[in-house]
C-alpha cells in the first residue's frame, strides 16, 4: 500500500481513522494551539489528538471551525481524564461543549485507573451507541488491562494509543493489538526528541536525506501503527508530513527495531493493578 497523508486504517468496527495526525500536548490554549492545528490542517493533516487534560480543546475547536475543512473529513480524538471516570457522559459532554462539536471520531480513556476503569468503559459503550463518540478505545493500557477489559464488556476498543518507538517497541503489546484487531496508536513518537542524536537513527536519517523526526514517524507508519506527533512550529508540522516520498527498507526497519531498550518519556503503565 502506498502511503500519503490521508491514508486510513479500518478500525475492529468497520470505521476508519487517518493513519497520521497531529498531536496538541502542551501546545499551549490560545494562539499557539490554535495556530499549530491550524497549520496542520492547511498542510493536509486531517486527524487532531487532544485530550481534556490538555486545556486547549478550546483551541482546537476554534481552529477547526477557522479552517473551513468540513467537520466530517477531520478526524479528532480526545481523552477521558482519571479523575472522570465516575461521569464519563458529564465529561465527554464539557469536552464537546470545549470544542463547540456535536461528537468526536474516538474517545480514549486516557489511563487504566484502578477500580475505576471497567465502569468508566461501560458507559462509554453507550456514548459510542448514541453517537457522541464515534469510535471508543483506550489509552496507556497493557495486555493485562486489555485481557480484563476484554473478559468483562461487549465494545472491543478500537484503538489503543501508547508510547510507542524503536527505543519503546512494544512487540508483544503490537503483537496482542493486532490479533485481538485492536488498533495501535503511537504516541511520543518522537521521543520528545530526546533520541535524535542516536548514531544508528542519525545513520539512517543521512541514509534517507531526511531527518531523524521523519525516519521516527515514518518507522510507525510502515508498522501500520497509526501516529501523531506533536510540533506547534509550522516548519516542522511541514517538516514532520514530509515523508510519504520514501520508503525504510526492510534492513533498515530491522535496524531501527533494534534499538529497543524500553526507553519512556511518559509514565509507566506496568504497574498500574
Ligand atoms: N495518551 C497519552 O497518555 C499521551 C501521552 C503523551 C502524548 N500523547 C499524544 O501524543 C502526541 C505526541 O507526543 P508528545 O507530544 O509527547 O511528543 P513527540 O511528538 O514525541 O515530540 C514532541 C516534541 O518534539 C518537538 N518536535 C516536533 N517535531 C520536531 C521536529 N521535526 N524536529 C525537532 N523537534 C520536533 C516538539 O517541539 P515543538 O512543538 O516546539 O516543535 C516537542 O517538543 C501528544 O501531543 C499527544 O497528543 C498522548
Amino acid at each position: 500500500m502506498k502511503l500519503s497523508i490521508t491514508c486510513t486504517r479500518e478500525l475492529n468496527n468497520g470505521n476508519t481513522i487517518p493513519l497520521f495526525g497531529l498531536g496538541v500536548y502542551q501546545a499551549r490554549q490560545g494562539s499557539e494551539c490554535e495556530q499549530a492545528v491550524l497549520s496542520a490542517l492547511e498542510a493536509g493533516y486531517r486527524h487532531i489528538d487532544t485530550a481534556a487534560i490538555y486545556r486547549n480543546e478550546e483551541s482546537v475547536g476554534a481552529a477547526i471551525k477557522k479552517s473551513k475543512v468540513p467537520r466530517d473529513e477531520i478526524f479528532l480524538t480526545t481523552k477521558l481524564w482519571n479523575s472522570d471516570h465516575d461521569d464519563p457522559e458529564g465529561a465527554l459532554k464539557a469536552s464537546l461543549k470545549r470544542l463547540g462539536l456535536s461528537y468526536v471520531d474516538l474517545y480514549l480513556i486516557h489511563w487504566p485507573v484502578e477500580k475505576k476503569r471497567l465502569h468508566a468503559w461501560h458507559i462509554l459503550e453507550k456514548l459510542y451507541k448514541k453517537g457522541l463518540a464515534k469510535n471508543i478505545g483506550v489509552s496507556n493500557f497493557t495486555v493485562r488491562h486489555l485481557k480484563d477489559l476484554m473478559a468483562k464488556s461487549n465494545v472491543v476498543p478500537a484503538v489503543n494509543q501508547v508510547e510507542f518507538s524503536p527505543f519503546l517497541n512494544q512487540t508483544d503489546l503490537l503483537a496482542f493489538c493486532e490479533k485481538e484487531k485492536i488498533a495501535l496508536e503511537a504516541y511520543s513518537p518522537l521521543t520528545k526528541g530526546e533520541k535524535f542524536k542516536d548514531k544508528t537513527l542519525m545513520t539512517i536519517a543521512k541514509k534517507y536525506g531526511k531527518t531523524p523526526a521523519q525516519i521516527l514517524i515514518r518507522w510507525c507508519l510502515q508498522h501500520d501503527v497509526i501516529v501523531i506527533p506533536k510540533s506547534v512550529r509550522k516548519e516542522r508540522i511541514l517538516e514532520n508530513a514530509d515523508i510519504f516520498d520514501f520508503e525504510i527498507s526492510a534492513p533498515g526497519m530491522k535496524t531501527l527495531d533494534n534499538l529497543n531498550e524500553e526507553y519512556r518519556t511518559s509514565w509507566d503503565p506496568t504497574d498500574i493493578p
